[in-house]
C-alpha cells in the first residue's frame, strides 16, 4: 500500500556533462517501470542538465538541500521559492553528512523541514546513529530524539508529504550495510514514534527509506523488508546500470 521511493544521493559528484551522460544510459534501462517512485537528486549546479535530460521521463529530479528562510542574506543556501522555479518537489534535509561536517542540527532540520512542507515540496529527511551511539546500545533514543526534534511543531497535516530515510552512519560509503534486520528494526522505532506524534493513521502510510551502502546486491534482501519503503543511495548511484538495477531490485 505504501509506493517505494527509490533515490539517488548524488551528493559533490559529476559536472553538468557528465549528468546528461548518466541520464542518456539510465533512463532507457528504466523506462517501463512503474511499480516505484525514481528520484535522482544531484548538486545544486547540476539540477538545470538534470531536469533538461528527465523531462518527460518516470524520474523526478530532487535537492540536496533547502533552507528555511523565504529569501534573505544567507551565502551559499537555496530557498523554497528557487526551487520550485525550477518544478523541484523533492529536497533531501538533514543528511548525515550536513550534520557530521557542516553544522547541521535537530533545530536546523527542524526549521528546513517545516519550510519545505509548508512550501508543498516532498522533503526526505535522514536520521540515523553513528557507531557509538549503535555499540552503546542508544540508537533507539537517538532516533526517536531525532524524530521528536525534527518533526516540532510540524502538523499531521502539513507533515503529509514527509518521507524519512533511516541512514546508519557508519553504513554510509563504508560497505557496511546494516542487515534487512537491523533496518527493519530502526525503521520500526521510527514509524512507532511517527505514530506517536502524528497518528496511527499517519504512520501506517509513511514512507521510510533505507540507505547507507545499498548496491545491486544488497537492494532485494532489504526491499523484502516489509517495513523498508525504499532506498537512499550514495555511491552505487553514480553509475547508471547500477543505479537501474537497485529501482528493479
Ligand atoms: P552510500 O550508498 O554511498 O553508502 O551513501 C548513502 C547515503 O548517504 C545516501 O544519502
Amino acid at each position: 500500500m505504501r509506493i517505494r521511493v527509490i533515490a539517488a544521493n548524488w551528493k559533490m559528484y559529476k559536472t553538468p556533462d557528465q549528468t546528461r551522460a548518466f541520464f542518456r544510459e539510465f533512463l532507457p534501462l528504466v523506462a517501463q517501470h512503474t511499480r516505484d517512485e525514481i528520484v535522482v537528486c544531484p548538486s545544486f549546479l547540476d539540477l538545470p542538465a538534470a531536469l533538461e535530460s528527465a523531462n518527460g521521463s518516470n524520474v523526478a529530479i530532487g535537492a540536496q538541500n533547502v533552507h528555511w528562510k523565504e529569501e534573505g542574506a544567507f551565502t551559499g543556501e537555496t530557498s523554497v521559492k528557487q526551487l520550485l522555479a525550477y518544478d523541484i518537489h523533492y529536497v533531501i534535509i538533514g543528511h548525515s553528512e550536513r550534520r557530521q561536517y557542516f553544522g547541521e542540527t535537530d533545530d536546523t532540520v527542524n526549521l528546513r523541514l517545516k519550510t519545505a512542507l509548508e512550501g508543498g515540496l516532498t522533503p526526505i529527511c535522514c536520521v540515523g546513529e553513528v557507531l557509538e551511539e549503535r555499540e552503546a546500545g542508544a540508537t533507539e533514543d537517538v532516533l526517536r530524539r531525532q524524530c521528536v526534534r525534527a518533526f516540532h511543531a510540524i502538523s499531521v497535516k502539513k507533515a503529509a508529504k514527509l518521507i524519512i530515510a533511516y541512514e546508519p552512519v557508519w553504513a554510509i560509503g563504508t560497505g557496511k550495510t546494516a542487515t534487512p534486520e537491523i533496518a527493519a528494526e530502526a525503521h520500526a522505532v521510527i514509524r512507532q514514534e511517527a505514530g506517536r506524534i502524528f497518528g496511527e493513521e499517519f504512520a501506517a502510510h509513511l514512507r521510510i527509506l533505507y540507505g547507507g551502502s545499498v548496491k545491486p546486491e544488497n537492494a532485494s534482501a532489504l526491499m523484502a523488508q516489509e517495513e523498508i519503503d525504499g532506498a537512499l543511495v550514495g555511491g552505487a548511484s553514480l553509475d547508471p546500470k547500477s543505479f537501474a538495477a537497485i529501482v528493479k531490485y
